[in-house]
């Protein structure tokens, strides 16, 4: 996402701190304190102008929601907005910073739930690292998630969600959904449109999307029995 900068950013973010987590490398270990114990805990990356987190923490009141943007001018628009929201969420907190940090942030098996919407599709071969869908995020999403975690991706880009669907193969994740055309499927039922999205389904472009389930694993990393779950 690309912006001109934007004038006093600084101050209208401060203004919004009660949203912000300041420092990200404080919530490891603390988790259960950033919401008052409220599980589950989501996390959406990349949240743009946070659309999707304001809407998802309104449909989701027991759970704690935590989004993260890298572009401070950009994750200024998210936490106005749900400062402004009606009832101004105590289940959403911010962070602004670059995903690849994750696993600094939060302890393993925090998140119940990933969303990926509309990331950036790093079109060139050697930038495939930065695709969050990649295998090294998903193995930190593996890290972060707690046994049988979820992620939920949706992309306009057909060949990144090839690709990803490939890398979610090989990582030996369950496929839970997948869909070409989300708008025109039964999918869409409770489906959350995000900025993005908007525009593509504007423009008549399909909405690619697909839910896994990462595996459940024990403490020596075996897969859990049924009744370990
Ligand atoms: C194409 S925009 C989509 C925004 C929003 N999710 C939507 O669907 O409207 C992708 C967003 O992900 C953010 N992003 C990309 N890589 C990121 C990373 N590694 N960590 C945090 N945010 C990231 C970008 O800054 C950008 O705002």
């Amino acid at each position: 996402m690309r912006m001109r900068k934007k004038k006093h950013s600084a101050e209208r973010i401060a203004r919004c701190s009660g949203l912000l987590i300041q420092d990200p490398t404080a919530c490891f270990g603390a988790e259960e304190t950033i919401f008052g114990g409220r599980r589950p805990l989501l996390l959406e990356i990349g949240c743009g102008k946070g659309d999707f987190c304001v809407e998802l923490s309104r449909r989701s009141p027991d759970s704690g929601i935590i989004a993260v943007e890298r572009i401070p001018d950009v994750a200024m628009f998210a936490l106005e907005k749900a400062t402004a929201a009606e009832g101004r969420p105590d289940n959403l907190r911010f962070i602004i910073g670059n995903a690849e940090y994750l696993c600094d942030w939060f302890a393993p098996g925090t998140f119940r739930r990933i969303y990926l919407n509309f990331s950036d599709p790093w079109p060139k071969k050697g930038y495939f690292k930065r695709r969050l869908t990649s295998p090294a995020y998903l193995e930190r999403y593996g890290t972060l998630l707690e046994p049988g975690g979820e992620l939920f991706f949706k992309t306009d880009n057909e060949p990144l969600f090839d690709w990803s669907l490939e890398q979610f193969g090989a990582a030996g994740l369950e496929t839970l959904y997948v869909t070409r055309d989300l708008h025109s499927s039964d999918l869409c039922a409770g489906n959350i449109e995000t900025e993005y999205e908007r525009r593509f389904a504007a423009d008549g472009k399909p909405i690619f999307a697909a839910g896994v389930r990462f595996p459940a694993k024990t403490e020596t990393g075996s897969e859990a029995a049924d009744g370990d779950r």
